[in-house]
């Protein structure tokens, strides 16, 4: 296939495609950016840059071939590829004053830019989430709901750097190492352009608060697993994610003989690793084929045990129950301290066309959670399925003591050419009853990339899950 695109092989292509990279030099990231965005006719593409790294920027440009736009002598002219980079002017001790008055100025920026970039080419903006003190400010999320207003938000990159963080307490939980956001917005048939503020929740008493837990400082802010390879009944389930995740948060948000919930345990994965690490685990899940799974798991590391001899048992115990998580009520379980989980993302199981899907098929394997009407999987209206999923986790909270700690593994959705932020949407609405923490990222590498829109358009392949923290309230 002809790239129309940009000047690249389809073999260069492909590598720009996954949605995490570990971050090298800002050389390396803005030549990436530039090759990608800008076509092959030399001399005619304009690249427009706002940020400290004018001077690389120009140099870059003159070395492929394209034209510099500084944003200081800017005049309006039509601009192929724009980047705006506020890594610089956004620091850990930056609060959410100064944030709100350079989200003025970049909007503003933005809404020149819009005015002159050509139909369906590409923004990109370069920015980090927050943890200043106690208060963790997902600034880059905030900004992608805004513009997404004015352009189209369609992707995102996640730069993983080595950088220690060196805000680290032990009664903060503050992730080792830094990621920033690079978010990519188009202009397209599908951008109002119109800026219209988008409410959220995101900077509303966001404080953490101790609750006596002292943190190892084990969680780096961005993650890559090694997976063994799937069991035979665990192959079974379409999604399911790694013991060694939740062990590793498991031993950072809790002390040993904690009560550890997962209200849709698929495989039981959250139950197996809790359980070896000396945890207790509880936990319902829809399916009764997957429920069995996940029983047996867990029976094989410990026996199951009932309700009524919770208290008195001296011994390490699992519950799990059969049922539909909405209906969790207070007697199905005893308090729990720590709740890691990973819902249906949405639909997305029901699109047959998508790769991982079509491979199941080929297998036999079974490519959706179930049927059931029940199942959070099926529901096709996102503001409901995220209403109902909301509802489960607010429903847990009678059981969780306030100070207490919640995973929930999620990723961004791209569906039908549009972009979804599963992930910043399902975080706005918990922001109502718990506290935000940092995110963490799980970063996959052990997935083949596809050449998704190429010669066409940028479409990231998404290797890269949140894991989002969160406090009780
Ligand atoms: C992403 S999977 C969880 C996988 C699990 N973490 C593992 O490693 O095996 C989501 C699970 O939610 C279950 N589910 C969907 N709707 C549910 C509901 N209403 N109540 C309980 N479980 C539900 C699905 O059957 C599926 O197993």
């Amino acid at each position: 296939m002809k790239n129309r695109f940009n000047r690249l092989t389809s073999k260069e292509w492909l590598p720009f495609q996954k949605s995490w990279f570990k971050y090298e030099s800002d050389e390396k990231l803005l030549t990436e950016n530039i090759r990608f965005f800008c076509r092959a006719e030399p001399g005619d593409e304009i690249v427009y840059y706002y940020g400290h790294q004018s001077e690389l920027v120009q140099k870059i440009c003159s070395d492929h071939d394209v034209q510099f736009a500084h944003y200081e002598q800017f005049k309006g002219e039509s601009v192929q590829f724009a980047c705006i980079d506020l890594r610089d002017e956004i620091s850990s001790t930056t609060n959410l004053d100064e944030y709100l008055s350079l989200r003025e100025k970049t909007l503003d920026l933005c809404k020149i830019i819009f005015e002159s970039l050509v139909h369906r080419r590409f923004l990109c903006i370069l920015v980090p989430n927050v943890q200043n003190g106690p208060q963790y400010l997902p600034f880059a999320w905030d900004l992608g709901l805004q513009l997404g207003s004015l352009f189209s938000l369609k992707d995102e990159k996640i730069a993983c750097t080595p950088d220690q963080n060196t805000a680290s307490t032990e009664t903060i939980f503050t992730p080792s190492n830094k990621h920033f956001y690079c978010l990519y917005f188009r202009k397209d048939e599908n951008s109002a352009g119109v800026l219209q503020e988008r409410k959220h929740h995101f900077f509303e008493n966001n404080i953490q608060t101790s609750s006596g837990i002292k943190f190892k400082g084990q969680i780096p802010s961005w993650f890559i697993l090694k997976p063994a390879p799937r069991k035979k009944d665990e192959i079974l389930h379409p999604a399911k994610y790694p013991e060694d995740l939740v062990t590793m948060f498991v031993n950072e948000f809790t002390i040993p003989n904690a009560n550890v919930l997962d209200p849709m345990s698929g495989t039981g994965s959250t139950q197996v690793a809790a359980l070896k690490a000396g945890r207790n685990a509880f936990g319902t899940e829809l399916s009764d084929f997957f429920a069995e799974i996940a029983s047996q798991r867990c029976s094989n590391i410990v026996q199951p045990i009932q309700k009524e001899l919770f208290l008195t048992e001296n011994h390490q115990r699992f519950i799990l129950l059969n049922k539909d998580a909405r209906s969790i009520s207070k007697d199905d379980f005893p308090d729990i301290d720590y709740l890691i989980t990973s819902p249906p993302y949405w639909d997305m199981l029901n699109m047959k066309g998508a790769e991982n899907q079509a491979k199941r098929i080929e297998k036999g394997l079974q490519t959706n959670y179930s049927e059931s009407t029940e199942d959070l999987g099926n529901i096709s209206d996102y503001e409901s399925f995220l209403a109902d999923l909301t509802d489960v986790y607010f429903n847990i909270l009678q059981n969780m003591k306030s100070g207490s700690y919640i995973t929930i593994v999620v990723k961004n959705i791209k569906k039908k050419g549009r972009n979804y932020p599963f992930a910043w949407d399902l975080a706005d609405r918990l922001l109502e009853k718990v506290i935000l923490l940092p995110e963490v990222f799980w970063c996959q590498d052990d997935i083949n990339l596809a050449p998704y829109g190429y010669g066409n358009t940028f479409v990231s392949n998404t290797f890269h899950q949140y894991c989002l923290n969160f406090q009780v309230k």
